[in-house]
């Protein structure tokens, strides 16, 4: 959470600085600021709200700096407000940072009794702080960010400019992204490549402890034991497109309609065209263990929740689902013989990727689903599969999550035939009908989504609804009330239909809508007696099942047929109505799809 750029070139670098940031809004957009160096002296912008709102004060209040640092806050010490917003400027240091300083409390009692006096409420002053009497003291920037970092209890990525010197940038990082870039006459750090990806086409990825000097096209790095070091190097692109809503007015929708095309990409990755074979050589470790553990937050734990099906049905491996944050704070039984699964589109969530160390440091190998290939989870884990849907910039998860379930789908037939569980040839027939299918039945579903429109908008000002499905459905149920609460703002709960009896069926009143994951599956007729139970109460239902069942669904309410499928390739066209009903519910109550309330998509610290 928080984006940090900074740039040294032979022009001001304002107006850079803050298309940086700009391009990093998924990780925060409660505040934003910018600070160069001009003849000696720091010059600062912060502004509350959207980073555009700090583009029109530079429009009017430029600055001249050819070397500076900007970030884009996602508040967590201290409201949003100006004087919370990085840089944070103390004498001749100005810094940015994105984590927490988990003992800022201590180091703020520290140094109010030196005398210092504090102009904002974050974590971050106390390292301005720190780093400005280091500097007092005679250190050089590099040794004082090693003191100072020695100091610190956390999680950050750090850049820091001073006064005293105008061709300079450094950084410094712990467990916490940072990349950096040089070319001819110029410097780059950021967050994430996609900010520095218009000037540069390799980046950096500095590892937990580096430190870095960053001037006009040069790069200094020193590790935690003071060794100057390289660190490979990675392509970026610069693809403007990514930066765009193409015409769908949000990125969310434009992210959604993307998902037959991610589909078809991820077809071809793991699956041969001409004999169906599947190429994911990377479960190979997984497949050879007695039980799994699947682990991820939010929307990408419902994906491991909806996978514990395949992996057990199609690989008759025995699996548990865990919530990254709890499991990293338990003494789970975990040892020879386990393998662990992790879920993240960020590849930076810290629950997860805090999980992912205690299970490597049991010697538990495992397997990390990623979207950005290029983060911590992807470098810390024993294998790695990418997603390929390309960067998702709204908060919400949608094209991340139907590319996380096609690669755990597509793992778990690999898994079961590495295992004996099935032949080769059923892998064959799976790939050819089920993960074949799913691409044109996605384009289906969005083709005629006008049913969705008209339904969801009567959900934008529903005090609450309510989302129930069986089996597989479940965990779909849950995602779907997860991105209705996280967009449009409606109190949202996903049930096991079964358990409605139980309990939530008290919330029913008259008019309460249920919206039903119901495939005419075995599971149907279940499903919908437990509808009808909350109908026969006042519920108003919206069915989600397929041409065999719409019949029996309109007899209860509203009903709408998805295309017909295999029934593994079922929760695909379910999961993208789901999140078209989300999209269009919060469309319609007029909120912003792609930057909700409180929220940010790099989810970085606990
Ligand atoms: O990057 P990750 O997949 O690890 O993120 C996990 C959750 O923060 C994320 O899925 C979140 O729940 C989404 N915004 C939901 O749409």
């Amino acid at each position: 959470m928080c984006g940090i750029v900074g740039m040294i070139n032979g022009h001001p670098v304002a107006g850079d600085l803050v298309s940086g940031i700009q391009r990093l809004e998924y990780r925060g957009y409660d505040s934003a600021g910018v600070a160069t160096v001009e003849e000696g002296r720091i010059s600062r912008r912060r502004a509350v709200g959207p980073v555009s709102a700090l583009r029109e004060l530079i429009e009017v209040v430029p600055l001249s700096g050819h070397a500076g640092i900007a970030h884009t806050r996602w508040a967590t010490h201290g409201s949003p407000s100006e004087a919370n917003a990085h840089p944070h400027v103390v004498g001749e240091v100005a810094v940015v940072h994105n984590g927490i300083i988990e003992n800022h409390d201590e180091l703020r009692e520290e140094l109010l009794r030196l005398g210092r006096e504090f102009a904002s409420e974050t974590d971050t002053e106390v390292v301005a702080h720190l780093l400005d009497m280091a500097l007092a003291e005679g250190l050089d920037p590099m040794t004082a960010l090693d003191v100072v970092s020695r100091r610190l209890r956390g999680s950050y990525a750090i850049g820091m400019i001073t006064s005293r010197d105008e061709d300079a940038l450094y950084a410094t990082c712990h467990n916490g992204p940072l990349v950096v870039a040089e070319h001819p006459g110029a410097a780059f750090l950021a967050s994430d490549g996609a900010a520095i990806a218009p000037y540069v086409s390799e980046i950096c990825v500095l590892e937990c402890g580096d430190r870095v000097e960053l001037r006009r096209g040069s790069l200094r790095i020193v590790d935690s034991s003071n060794q100057t070091v390289d660190r490979p190097r990675r392509q970026v692109e610069s693809r403007e497109d990514e930066h765009s809503t193409e015409g769908y007015g949000s990125f969310m929708l434009k992210e959604i309609h993307q998902q037959p095309a991610v589909l078809e990409r991820q077809l071809a990755a793991f699956a041969d065209p001409l004999t169906h074979e599947l190429r994911l050589p990377q479960v190979a470790t997984i497949a050879k263990q007695d039980q799994l553990v699947l682990s991820a937050c939010g929307t990408s734990f419902y994906a491991c929740q909806l996978a514990k099906y395949w992996f057990e049905s199609l690989a008759g491996l025995p699996c548990r689902v865990e919530l990254a944050s709890e499991l990293r704070y338990r003494s789970p039984v975990l040892g020879a013989g386990h393998g662990a699964i992790f879920v993240s589109q960020s590849g930076e969530t810290a629950d997860t990727l805090a999980a992912l160390r205690m299970v490597r440091e049991r010697g538990v190998p495992s397997l990390v689903v990623v979207n950005v290939e290029t983060s911590a989870m992807a470098r810390e884990a024993t294998d790695v599969i990418g997603t390929l849907a390309g960067p998702e910039h709204g908060v919400a998860s949608t094209k991340a999550f139907t590319a996380q379930l096609f690669t755990l789908l597509a793992a778990a037939i690999a898994v079961g035939e590495a295992r004996g569980h099935s032949t080769r040839q059923q892998t064959a027939d799976l790939v050819r009908t089920t993960l074949g299918s799913i691409p044109q039945a996605v384009e289906l579903v969005l083709a005629s989504s006008a049913r969705i429109h008209a339904y969801a908008a009567t959900l934008a000002d529903a005090p609450r609804a309510i989302y129930v499905g069986r089996g597989p459905s479940f965990p779909l149920a849950m995602e779907g009330a997860l991105k209705l609460k996280e967009i449009a703002y409606v109190h949202a709960e996903g049930f096991a239909a079964g358990e409605l009896k139980h309990g939530p069926l008290a919330l029913v009143e008259e008019g309460t809508p249920l919206i039903a994951v119901c495939p005419h599956d075995s599971l149907f007729d279940k499903t919908l007696s437990n509808v009808q139970e909350a109908a026969a109460r006042g519920a108003q239902p919206f069915v989600l099942t397929d041409a065999d069942g719409l019949g029996r669904a309109l007899k209860l309410g509203d009903a709408l047929a998805l295309p017909t499928l295999p029934r593994l390739a079922q929760p695909f066209v379910h999961a993208v109505a789901l999140q078209l009903i989300a999209h269009h519910a919060a469309a319609a109550g007029g909120k912003n799809v792609d930057r909700p309330r409180n929220l940010a998509k790099s989810v970085t610290v606990e």
